[in-house]
Order: structure tokens, then C-alpha cells, then sequence
């Protein structure tokens, strides 16, 4: 299967630092988003490098190699980001954000308000994830409650 899909994706804004400049023409589209404390950001990792299919997680030499699609890397084959976070306040066609983990410039292609529905209480990591989990300041973490 190699299928290519007639896909045509425009950016709805760019990233600024924890800030999110949405497009003039889409911020209609805005309106009630400041009502959700937390929006899902689709962005595309447009400095991302070739995808390798089995890496070290973070680059982590004493990590045993696994599959890339079981790993947070930008290097994939689509690559697309998807990253929760706070949202602090809206201000027209503006969104400022915590937790926001695209570098500047990063085309922004999706918002979506974060619901209930995405809020899995009990899961399961593998035991390679906790320390890097404990090393990092993951903004997912610092932004959660
Ligand atoms: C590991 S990716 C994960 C993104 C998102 N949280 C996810 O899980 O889909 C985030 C990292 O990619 C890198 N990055 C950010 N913006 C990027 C861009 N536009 N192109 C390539 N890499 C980027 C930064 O090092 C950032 O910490």
C-alpha cells in the first residue's frame, strides 16, 4: 500500500513563542475556544529530518532502539505534531498558550478543544519512558492540571 492522498493542507497560523497567531481570515473560527481551558494543537514539524525506523528514544544511547512510531520524534514520516496545552487567554486572533512545543515559525494546521473525551485516567507506559518522563520538564506535565 502506498497510497498517495489528494491532500492540500494550509497552515491556519505560525507559532510565536507560547503564543499562536491564527490567520486574520479563520479567526471567526476562534470564537468560544476561550471557554476550554486546554486546546489540542496540530502543527507540522517542518524542520523535522528524514525518519529512521528504529531510534533511540531522545537520542539516549543506553536505550535499546525501538520503533519510531512508538516515540514522540519529530522525524517521522508525516510530521505532525499533536501536543496538549493551556490555554491562558485569547485575544482576537491570538492564543496564548503554556505548553506549547513547536519552535517558532512552526506552521500551525488544527486547534481542538480538549474534552472529557480525551482524558484516559488509567494507561500504561513502558518502563524506558519513566526516567526520561522524570528528567525532562515535559510541558505536557507542567501544564496538566
Ligand atoms: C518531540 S516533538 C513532539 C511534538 C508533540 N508534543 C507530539 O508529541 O506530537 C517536539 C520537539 O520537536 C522539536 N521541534 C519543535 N518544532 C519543530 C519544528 N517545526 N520542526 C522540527 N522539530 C521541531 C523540538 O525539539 C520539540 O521539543
Amino acid at each position: 500500500m502506498n497510497e498517495k492522498l489528494p491532500l492540500s493542507i494550509r497552515p491556519i497560523g505560525r507559532a510565536r513563542g507560547q503564543r499562536i497567531e491564527i490567520n486574520k481570515r479563520w479567526r471567526k473560527a476562534l470564537q468560544g475556544i476561550e471557554g476550554f481551558s486546554h486546546i489540542i494543537v496540530l502543527f507540522w514539524l517542518n524542520k523535522a529530518r528524514k525518519p529512521e525506523m528504529m531510534i533511540h528514544p531522545k537520542g539516549i544511547q543506553k536505550i535499546p532502539k525501538i520503533g519510531l512510531f512508538a516515540t514522540r520524534t519529530p522525524h517521522r514520516p508525516n510530521p505532525i505534531g499533536a501536543t496538549v496545552v493551556k490555554l491562558v487567554r485569547r485575544y482576537n486572533n491570538l492564543l496564548y498558550v503554556q505548553g506549547l512545543d513547536a519552535w517558532d515559525g512552526t506552521p500551525i494546521l488544527d486547534i481542538k478543544p480538549y474534552t472529557k473525551r480525551e482524558a484516559i485516567k488509567s494507561y500504561r507506559i513502558p518502563r524506558w519512558v519513566k526516567p526520561i518522563d522524570q528528567q525532562e520538564s515535559d510541558p505536557l506535565r507542567k501544564y496538566a492540571s
